[in-house]
């Protein structure tokens, strides 16, 4: 059995992971690290309680990431403060979580001499023009836009700088923008499908033209394990499904999808510094680790997340209310 440490596997994508490793590679014995912030939520792993370890707790919490690390294999880290929204009104989370907590990893993964994998964004890159057809590759400058972005970005950094000068054996991934269950309601898919299960009307920030690229949660899960398994200490791998899509687009999809009609959604306040578009080349990922996103087709995707939540209204509808409210208190 190889020890794995999930440190933010109660959120979206840490707990898709832990699901789709204990389906597809039961060699695995887990153990989640999550502090249960806003976005993390126990009931994302209620299905798999009995085959994991939980232990709530902070990832800058020293003296506790040492023991977990020094008990585990392999390290995946996914903690972070997430969403851009947020960073815009109050930055001090990020810079904690997502800068000190990975030092602190660090350390730890240094002193035991543990295997790293670092969970990243492509928006530490910054933004690509609209009407273009290039793409971030690896070794795209760092241009980060807002606080996540920044944050994000200095972690890559420490990451990389551990390898260099301390040895340790770590990989990064930088992904697109993920959808699929268990994603907050203050994240733009599931906030437009839950707005329309609410009867309330999508929002769309701007003219709704900004582009993201938009990967399901499975095939980036399953791009990470090819990483662990193949990938090269030190590394940085990009991953894109490629189907990129503006926002507007989006939202009449989700509306057509719904049987409602395409026009019912509202533009309201931008997201200031708003990033315009995301495009990854993840070609070295898909032609060195045999990478293939499984979800080519967006629409379908779309149609099963539209289900996945219409299904599940006791996962999201109790704190619905409370996402709306502050993004009203924000003018979004
Ligand atoms: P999320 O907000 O849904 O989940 C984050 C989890 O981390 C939560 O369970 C939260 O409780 C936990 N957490 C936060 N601070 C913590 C701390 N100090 N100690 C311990 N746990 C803490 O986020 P997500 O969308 O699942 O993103 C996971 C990771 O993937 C992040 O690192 C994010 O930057 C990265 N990422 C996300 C996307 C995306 O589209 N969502 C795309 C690329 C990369
Ligand atoms: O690219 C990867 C990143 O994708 C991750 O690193 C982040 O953790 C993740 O939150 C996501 O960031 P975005 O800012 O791209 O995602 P968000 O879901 O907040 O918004 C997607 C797009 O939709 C963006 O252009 C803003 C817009 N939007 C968002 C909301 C919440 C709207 O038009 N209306 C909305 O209500």
């Amino acid at each position: 059995m190889t020890r794995l440490l999930v440190t933010g596997g109660a959120g979206f994508i840490g707990a898709n992971f832990v699901h789709h490793t204990l389906t597809t590679r039961p060699e695995f014995e887990i153990c989640v690290l999550d502090a249960l912030t806003y976005a993390g939520n126990r009931d994302n792993l209620k299905s798999v309680a009995g085959d994991i370890r939980f232990v709530e707790g902070d990832i800058c919490d020293t003296e506790l990431v040492d023991r977990l690390v020094a008990d585990a294999d392999l390290v995946v880290h996914l903690a972070a403060e997430s969403h851009v929204d947020n960073s815009l009104r109050d930055p001090e989370p990020f810079v904690r979580s997502n800068v000190m907590g990975t030092y602190v990893l660090l350390e730890a993964v240094r002193r035991y001499d543990r295997r790293f994998h670092h969970i990243s964004t492509d928006e530490v890159f910054g933004d690509l023009p609209l009407d273009s057809e290039e793409k971030f590759t690896e070794a795209s400058p760092y241009n980060p836009s807002s606080p996540y972005s920044a944050t994000k970005a200095s972690s890559d950094m420490l990451v990389r700088a551990w390898v260099r000068s301390f040895g340790v054996a770590a990989t990064l991934s930088n992904c697109a923008n993920n959808y699929g269950p268990y994603q907050h309601a203050e994240k733009f898919i599931p906030r437009q499908v839950t707005n329309v299960l609410t009867d309330r009307l999508p929002k769309l920030y701007g003219s709704g033209r900004n582009v993201r690229e938009w990967t399901h949660v499975e095939d980036h899960n399953e791009a990470v394990h090819l990483i662990l398994e193949k990938g090269g200490i030190g590394e940085t791998y990009l991953i894109g499904s490629g189907c990129e899509m503006s926002n507007k687009a989006i939202v009449k999809i989700l509306l057509e999808l719904m049987g409602k009609p395409v026009d019912r959604y509202e533009e309201i306040l931008d997201r200031p510094g708003h990033d315009l578009r995301y495009a990854n080349d993840s070609s070295k990922l898909r032609t060195r680790l045999g990478w293939q996103p499984r979800h080519r087709s967006l629409r379908s995707g779309l149609a099963a997340t539209i289900d996945w939540y219409r299904e599940n209204p006791w996962w999201w509808a109790s704190r619905k209310d409370a996402v709306e409210s502050a993004y009203d208190a924000s003018g979004r």
